[in-house]
């Protein structure tokens, strides 16, 4: 198969939703759809059980089993599909950013009982930040949820997309009889079942027809002619370009948990889902069908084996074909490495794997050789772009407990944020350092890791600190003098960027008012 036919049948994706609302059970049955696992359960996620949310161990068990499945690649109808996992548990939302940076799409899961949720809202933002295509799936239709027209409104509202419906629900919990594709005039009825896995579609040539009326009763038949004229008014057929530039995110109902609403999601996914897509290199865009291989680490799991101190880093391809045994050009390193070890990920099972194609997410064991962010490619120099750093929620100052680990802590600190765990913010005044979490469990993490791994105790003393914003000039006299006025609150970020520790709200309004010329970013990509 060629590069370009290989390109062609690759889809990357991620779902997102706000906890609880049903991103599992709908992995698990595209899985089972794709034949990738026989019966449901067999998936364990890496949904962080809320009754161990405050018993990080357990979390870190959990996180461990959930490796095999951060990346579950399977074969459907001819395509490769690689679905990407991300952590609902918003303490490591961090994680699940940089995750879609991977990706090429995005499912979207709303309970219909909850509608759009916080989590949503958020994951959201960062989907449009890199206008990443985005299909919604409106779950738990069994259920009394909300009106669909109003649940249609709040995804437009809430998370500022337009949303183009290519089914509709025909009732809704008790009087749920199932859906109507407007995408390919063809009725789906629902039967209660988590076992069946068959979704039978009945093409209807005319919505007008009585056997409408003798499928789903007169009354049904009446209000689904009424709303089908109504959307098909106001939306008309979908342009598949609005949905891939981002901007309208078609909307599926169903019901994950009784295997509903999942193979019409699926196929349609497959027919208007984008191949994998380019990614920019520092300022060029490398097109995925370049013959020379390149991708970037999103993602690294530390404590593979508690024994050795192994990671995985999680590799996109973006460009060319990856060949084990190859000499790659680690950028920031500046130097080449052999990599003779890669692993694919197939629904639950990790094997080696020789070679892989833009799309395609491989583990590279490490021993210490990569962070997030960086880039392999086959000589060229540069970084790809696109994985920023937000600016942390919850801050502490790092006080070491034992001058003689001093070193042991620093190395231990440089490699936790490596992976990503927290920020570090080395302040210029002094030799204070400021971690940075968008959750409190991080702390407990970075702590009990230090201890174990690297021998080292530090306290986490809490700061006054609203946020880090990264600062930037275009008159660099400008930028010296706001430095010297604020010297106290100034940090390094890991890469050597300025970055100005506001400690409140307040504060940070009035600095930004006496120094217009000063811009302030809340991520380090500007
Ligand atoms: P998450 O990954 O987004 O956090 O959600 P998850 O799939 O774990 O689903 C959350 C709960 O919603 C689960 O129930 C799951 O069974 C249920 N669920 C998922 N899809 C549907 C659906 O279509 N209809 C209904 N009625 N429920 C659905 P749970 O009680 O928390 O867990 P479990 O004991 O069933 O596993």
């Amino acid at each position: 198969m060629s590069l370009t036919e290989e390109i062609a049948k690759r889809r990357t994706f991620g779902i997102i939703s706000h906890p609880d609302a049903g991103k599992t059970t709908l992995t698990e049955k595209l899985l089972l759809f794709g034949g990738a696992i026989q019966k449901a359960g067999a998936v364990k996620s890496n949904k962080i059980d809320m009754h161990a949310r405050s018993d990080w161990m357990e979390i870190e068990k959990q996180r461990g089993i959930s490796v095999a499945t951060s990346v579950m690649a399977f074969e459907y109808e001819g395509s490769k599909i690689n679905l990407l996992d991300t952590p609902g548990h918003q303490d490591f939302a961090e994680d699940t950013y940089r995750t879609l940076t991977a990706v090429d799409s995005v499912v979207m899961v709303v309970d219909c009982v909850k509608g759009v949720e916080i989590q949503t809202e958020k994951l959201m933002e960062v989907c449009r930040m890199r206008n990443t295509p985005v299909i919604s799936f409106i779950n738990k239709l069994d259920r009394e949820g909300q009106d669909p027209y109003d649940l249609l409104d709040e995804i437009e509202s809430k998370l500022d997309i337009k949303v183009h419906p290519l089914s509709w629900p025909i009732g809704m919990g008790k009087t749920f009889q199932g859906v109507y594709s407007l995408y390919d005039q063809s009725l789906r009825l629902f039967t209660a079942s988590q076992q069946q896995l068959h979704e039978e579609a009945t093409k209807i040539e005319d919505i007008n027809s009585p056997e409408l009326d003798q499928l789903i009763g007169e009354n049904e038949a009446a209000q689904l002619r009424e709303d089908v004229e109504f959307l098909d008014g106001v939306y008309g057929p979908l342009n598949p370009d609005d949905y891939l530039r981002g901007e309208i995110a078609p909307v599926f109902f169903g019901s994950a948990i009784n295997n509903f609403g999942v193979k019409e999601l699926l196929d349609t996914f497959l027919r208007i889902s984008p191949e994998p897509r380019g990614r920019v290199l520092d300022e060029r865009e490398v097109a995925p069908s370049e013959n020379k291989f390149s991708g970037f680490v999103f993602k690294i799991h530390a404590n593979m084996d508690p024994k050795h101190r192994n990671r995985l880093a999680f590799l996109r391809v973006c460009s060319g074909k990856f060949e084990r045994g190859s000499n790659y050009f680690h950028t920031r390193q500046d130097k080449k490495f052999r990599i003779s070890q890669a692993t694919a990920f197939m629904a639950q099972d990790k094997e080696t794997i020789d070679e892989a194609y833009p799309g395609d997410i491989i583990g590279l064991y490490d021993t210490g050789n990569f962070k997030i962010g960086d880039t392999l490619t086959e000589g060229e120099k540069g970084i790809y772009r696109g994985i920023p750093s937000f600016s942390p929620e919850i801050f502490r100052e790092v006080i070491n407990k034992d001058a003689m680990k001093t070193k042991q802590l620093e190395k231990g600190l440089s490699q936790l944020m490596d992976e990503g765990v927290a920020q570090l913010f080395n302040y210029e005044l002094g030799s204070r350092k400021a971690v940075g979490t968008v959750g409190q469990l991080q702390f407990e993490v970075i702590q009990y890791r230090l201890k174990n791994e690297y021998g080292a105790s530090a306290d986490f003393v809490p700061m006054q600190l609203y946020k880090a914003c990264w600062i930037s000039a275009d008159d660099p006299k400008k930028l010296d003098e706001f430095i010297a006025s604020k010297q106290r609150h100034i940090a390094k970020d890991k890469d050597g960027k300025l970055v100005f520790m506001a400690e409140s709200k307040a504060w940070l309004q009035m600095v930004q008012e006496n120094f217009p010329e000063i811009n302030y970013h809340f991520t380090s990509e500007f």
